[in-house]
C-alpha cells in the first residue's frame, strides 16, 4: 500500500473501533470453558447413581476404599483410550490435580527412577512446547525449575530441538498436549509420537507430561487413533484425561494412565494422601456413559455445538484479515482454540483494543512460560463459551482490533 492508502485504512479502521466502543459490549472470550448448552448434554448425570449405588463387582461406593478408582469406569475408559485397563487409574475431578502431584512428589522424593529428589537437583529444566497451556508452564514455575521453550509446529514439537536438548540430564521432563491441543489444535504424527517414544535422555527419570485432555475432542464425526503410549514407551510417559469437558468441568473424572513401575510409586504416595476418590461420581460417570460408544456419542453432540462457533471465527477471521497478511491462525478440527499470530509486537496492544472495547482476551503471553512471549505476537480464541451471535460480535471486534493495532505499527 502507498502511505496515502494506508492512512486511508487506517481512518476507516479507527472509525470502526471507535463505532465498536459506543457499543459498550461485555463479551468474553478467555477461558475454555464449556457452554451452558454443552453443559446440558450431560445434566442426566446429577440424578445417578440415586438408589444404585453399587458397582457391579459389589463395591459399595459409599465408603471408603479402592484408591485406585472403580473398576467400571476405568473399563469404559480404557476402551476410549485403547488402553490396558490395568494401567489406568480413576481418580478424582481434576487431571491438573495429577500432574501437579507427580511433579510435587518428583520434587521431594524423587519418581522411581530417579537418583536423588529433584530438590536436590542442581538444576531442574523442563521443555516447553510453545505455545503451549499456561497452567503447565504455572506449575513448573511454582516449582522453579528452568523453563525451555521448543517450538510447536504442524506435526507435533520440532523434535530434531527436542532430541538434541534432552541430552542434557538436567532437563527432567517436558509438557505436551498430544491431541488437539491447547492452543494449536494440533495432533502429534505417528512420526512424532516414535521419535518422543525413542529419543536418547541424559536424565534417567525423564518424563513426558502426555496431557491426552482432548484425546477424543473431535470438532468432526472423525475420531483420531490414540496411540498407546505406555504400553509402547515404557516409564518415561505420565499420560492423563479427565472428563472436564465431556460431563461436568471440575465435577468429572480425571485418569492416569502409565507403567505399572510408574502406577506403583504413584499409588505409594497417593495412599498416604487419601483413603479413595469419589467413588459416587465415577459410578455415576459409569452408568450415565454406559460404554465407550456411549461417551463417543456425547462427544458427537458437543462437536455439533462448537463447530459452528469453530466455523464462525474461522469465516470472520478470513474475510476480516486474510487479504492483508498480517496475521495467520490455526485451523482446528478438534479441541477447545484457535491459535492466533499477529504482527509482532502488538499481541498486547490487541488485548489493550479489545478490552477497552469490552472484549475480553486471554492476557497476550498467557501461552508462554513465564507470560513472555518474546515476539508478543500470539493469541488464543476461545470460541466455546458465547452463544455464536455474541462470539460473531465479538471476533468481528478482535478482528478489527488486530488491523488497528497493526496499522499503528
Ligand atoms: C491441556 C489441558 N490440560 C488440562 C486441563 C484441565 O484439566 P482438568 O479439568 O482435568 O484438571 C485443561 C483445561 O483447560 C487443558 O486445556
Amino acid at each position: 500500500m502507498t502511505a496515502e492508502q494506508l492512512a486511508a485504512l487506517k481512518a476507516d479502521v479507527q472509525g470502526k473501533y471507535e463505532e465498536l466502543k459506543s457499543r459498550n459490549l461485555k463479551l468474553d472470550l478467555t477461558r475454555g470453558k464449556p457452554s451452558t448448552e454443552q453443559l446440558d448434554i450431560c445434566a442426566g448425570l446429577l440424578s445417578l447413581p440415586g438408589e444404585n449405588y453399587k458397582d457391579a463387582d459389589g463395591t459399595d461406593c459409599r465408603n471408603y476404599g479402592n484408591l485406585i478408582g472403580l473398576n467400571s469406569i476405568r473399563e469404559i475408559w480404557a476402551e476410549v483410550l485403547g488402553v490396558s485397563k490395568d494401567n489406568l487409574i480413576a481418580a478424582d475431578s481434576s487431571s491438573l490435580n495429577i500432574m501437579f502431584d507427580l511433579i510435587s512428589w518428583s520434587y521431594i522424593w524423587g519418581n522411581n527412577d530417579s537418583e536423588r529428589p529433584w530438590k536436590d537437583e542442581e538444576k531442574v529444566k523442563w521443555l516447553c512446547p510453545v505455545p503451549g497451556y499456561d497452567r503447565h508452564f504455572t506449575i513448573t514455575e511454582h516449582f522453579g525449575f528452568e523453563m525451555i521453550t521448543v517450538p510447536m509446529t504442524p506435526t507435533g514439537p520440532d523434535m530434531d530441538k527436542v532430541e538434541e536438548l534432552v541430552k542434557d540430564p538436567q532437563i527432567k521432563g517436558m509438557w505436551v498436549v498430544p491431541m488437539f491441543g491447547n492452543p494449536t489444535g494440533v495432533t502429534f504424527t505417528r512420526e512424532t509420537i516414535d521419535r518422543l517414544i525413542n529419543m536418547e535422555t541424559g536424565a534417567p527419570d525423564f518424563r513426558i507430561v502426555w496431557d491426552n485432555a482432548y484425546a477424543i475432542h473431535t470438532l468432526t464425526e472423525e475420531f483420531p487413533e490414540i496411540v498407546d503410549v505406555v504400553s509402547e514407551g515404557g516409564n518415561r510417559f505420565w499420560a492423563m484425561s479427565s472428563t472436564s469437558k465431556i460431563t461436568q468441568a471440575g465435577a468429572g473424572v480425571a485418569f492416569f494412565n502409565s507403567s505399572n513401575e510408574n502406577l506403583n510409586w504413584y499409588n505409594k504416595h497417593a495412599f498416604v494422601r487419601g483413603i479413595g476418590p469419589n467413588k459416587i461420581n465415577q459410578l455415576a460417570h459409569a452408568q450415565f456413559f454406559g460404554d465407550a460408544e456411549g461417551v463417543k456419542r456425547i462427544m458427537q453432540l458437543h462437536a455439533k455445538s462448537l463447530a459452528p462457533k469453530f466455523d464462525k471465527v474461522l469465516e470472520i477471521l478470513d474475510a476480516r484479515l486474510a487479504e492483508y497478511g498480517i496475521a495467520e491462525w490455526t485451523k482446528p478440527v478438534g479441541g477447545y482454540f484457535i491459535s492466533l499470530d499477529v504482527v509482532p509486537g502488538t499481541a498486547s496492544r490487541v488485548v489493550e483494543l479489545a478490552k477497552d472495547a469490552g472484549i475480553a482476551l486471554t492476557a497476550a503471553g498467557s501461552t508462554y512460560p513465564l507470560k513472555a512471549d518474546p515476539e508478543d505476537k500470539n493469541l488464543r480464541l476461545a470460541p466455546s463459551l458465547p452463544p455464536v451471535e455474541e462470539l460473531e460480535i465479538a471476533m468481528d471486534g478482535v478482528a478489527t482490533c488486530v488491523l488497528l493495532a497493526a496499522l499503528e505499527k
